[in-house]
């Protein structure tokens, strides 16, 4: 799916999408089954930030209401599920807070395909996550926005470039297709006068 699907979740509806669980989960679901029903669910993914709570989003249970969401998309067979760890303020902010609950443990048994984990995690706790079979892979946000070549980086254990904030939601491509690479650093490297 696009961009992702965000579960809007304030009880005030009093129709069929609105009121207990299966209601308010029911949009998703039928969002799952048309895109299911055009591309396959083999290419259909989910992405859900369970604990998230970005402009006004959230839930007052979202234990009950996000494991009965795993279940259901992991009954219905789709590619992959995408959780966002509430710990990163889903990179809206530079808070990341490790007290916070992992929404990927929480759902970890309800959703028994591919498990994609992302929200704070640098080459380390990656790695951990990985180990731990936390979740299948890793999603990283800001530092790919810096890095254009961030896989090559991790694989090689080389340093990252530093993210600029300000050029986040700028609107241009500054920030966004101005970061060197590992080749260009190197280069830059090798003409500067000694
Ligand atoms: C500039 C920017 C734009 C983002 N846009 C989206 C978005 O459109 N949809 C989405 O689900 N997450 C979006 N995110 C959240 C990231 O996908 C990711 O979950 C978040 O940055 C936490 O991961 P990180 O700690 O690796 O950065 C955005 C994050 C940033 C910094």
């Amino acid at each position: 799916m696009g961009g992702g699907i965000w579960v809007a979740i304030r009880d005030h509806r009093a129709d069929r999408y609105g009121g207990d669980i299966v209601n308010r989960t029911r949009l998703l679901s039928e969002i799952v089954d048309a895109t299911a029903g055009v591309y396959g669910k083999d290419r259909v993914g989910v992405r859900l930030s369970p604990y998230g709570n970005v402009n006004d989003i959230g839930d007052s249970r979202p234990v009950s209401l996000f494991r009965h969401v795993a279940h259901s998309l992991s009954e219905s067979g789709i590619a992959y599920l995408h959780l966002i760890e509430p710990r990163a303020g889903a990179g809206l902010t530079e808070v990341n807070d490790a007290s916070a609950p992992s929404a990927t443990a929480l759902l970890r048994d309800d959703f028994r395909g591919p498990l994609i984990a992302s929200g704070g995690f640098d080459a380390a706790s990656g790695s951990t996550a990985l180990a731990s079979k936390l979740a299948d892979a890793i999603a990283f946000g800001r530092a790919f926005i810096a890095n254009p070549d961030l896989p090559e980086r991790l694989r090689l254990g080389a340093p990252l470039n530093a993210y600029d904030r300000a050029t986040f939601y700028g609107g241009t491509q500054v920030g966004y297709t101005d970061y060197p690479g590992l080749q260009e650093e190197a280069a830059d490297s090798r003409l500067v006068p000694t």
